[in-house]
């Protein structure tokens, strides 16, 4: 019998950890995650998995537990996607945002060198590195100019991804990837906040909703979609890096209209309250990505549009607060 492809992901109990954790089930891989440890277990995204995937202990923080990590799932794929990932609490943990978002993928790729240089890495990048953007839509070559203390510790990752691929010659592949989003996405992120109120407020539940900037736009795909895109970068043969991006934008605003439509409440505009708290100190105002390079090199396409997305969305949260 041959053995089965190993893999590891690390962030796996987050949104895109569980999507990537069944793709690669599906397509037959011996799964691996690293869940560091809590006073209570946060597994929801993966409850379904637990049986068919091995969770080892292990932080971003602490070197060893990333070597055996290692040492003990022995991957030939790393997906790198655990992350300090809400761009608004970076500014309150600014440092601690560096060290697991930013030198955290220097210890995994440290890890990996020491352990095993033939596996193929995959770090999870960001559009928010374009921060006040220098090009439109922008593409693998646009400047970084990163606007919070998260995209600053993404570009960060980035470049020593970059680096470290050129400097020993490692299979590093850095994924630049727009928002995406769906029913796991954490209730905090706009998209996730604004289908969950709509739903709770159709419900009864609750009579408002607050928010931020309602005029930031961004490009905004389906994270199922995207974890596909993940896969098949580290299946070419030379690593590179890639813009993840459906090449539409979309304003906080324009979501709001789809979800409460969706909910039955008509116009959201009565619900919704602006709240000065929501709003950042600084702002990404617009983002939009070409997946040019993408679609060219990997044949990958988006499959799912931005009202599909948040129409889908809505009904899943509809579900979940339904009474019973
Ligand atoms: P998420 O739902 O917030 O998941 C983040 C994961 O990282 C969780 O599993 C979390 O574990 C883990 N983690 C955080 N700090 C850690 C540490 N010190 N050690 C070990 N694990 C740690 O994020 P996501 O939306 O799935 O995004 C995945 C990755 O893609 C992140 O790196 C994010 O920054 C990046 N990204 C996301 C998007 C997007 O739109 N979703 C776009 C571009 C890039 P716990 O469960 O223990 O908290
Ligand atoms: N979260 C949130 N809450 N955002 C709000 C709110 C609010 O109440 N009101 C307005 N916004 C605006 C934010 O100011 C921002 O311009 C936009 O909605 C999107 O915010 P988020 O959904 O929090 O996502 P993000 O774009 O900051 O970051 C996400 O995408 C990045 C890729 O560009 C995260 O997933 C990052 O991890 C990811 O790298």
């Amino acid at each position: 019998m041959t053995e089965k492809r190993s893999a590891l992901i690390t962030g796996i109990t987050g949104q895109d950890g569980s999507y990537l954790a069944e793709l690669l089930l599906e397509k037959g891989y011996e799964v691996h995650g690293m869940v560091r440890r809590a006073s209570t277990e946060k597994f929801e995204r993966i409850e379904h998995l637990r049986e068919r995937i091995t969770l080892h202990q292990g932080d971003l923080l602490d070197q060893r537990s990333l070597v055996d990590t290692l040492r003990a799932s022995k991957p030939a794929e790393i997906y790198n996607l655990a992350a300090m990932s809400f761009v608004a609490v970076s500014w309150i943990q600014p440092t601690l945002t560096a060290e697991f978002t930013g030198v955290g993928v220097t210890r995994m790729l440290e890890a990996m060198r020491e352990v095993c240089p033939q596996a193929r890495f995959y770090q999870a990048s960001s559009s928010e590195m374009f921060g006040k953007v220098l090009e439109v839509p922008q593409t693998e070559t646009t400047p970084f100019y990163p606007r919070s203390p998260y995209g600053v510790a993404k570009a960060y990752g980035h470049f020593i991804t970059v680096n470290y691929r050129e400097s020993y010659d490692l299979h590093a592949t850095s994924g630049i990837l727009f928002n995406h989003e769906s029913p796991r996405r954490g209730l905090e992120f706009v998209t996730r906040k604004i289908t969950w109120h709509a739903a709770a407020i159709r419900h009864g539940l609750i009579k408002e909703l607050r928010l931020g900037n309602l005029e930031a736009e961004r490009d905004w795909g389906y994270a199922k979609d995207y974890v596909e895109a993940m896969w098949l970068m580290l299946q070419q043969k030379s690593p590179e890096d890639y813009v993840i991006a459906t090449g539409e934008a979309h304003s906080v605003k324009e979501c709001c209209e789809v979800a409460f439509e969706e909910a039955g409440l008509g116009a959201f505009e009565p619900y919704v309250v602006i709240d000065e708290s929501f709003v950042r100190p600084a702002e990404v105002d617009h983002l939009i990505g070409s997946p040019a390079k993408a679609e060219k090199d990997l044949g990958w396409k988006p499959q799912t549009s931005f009202e599909e997305l948040i129409r889908l969305m809505t009904r899943a949260d509809l579900e979940l607060l339904k009474p019973r």
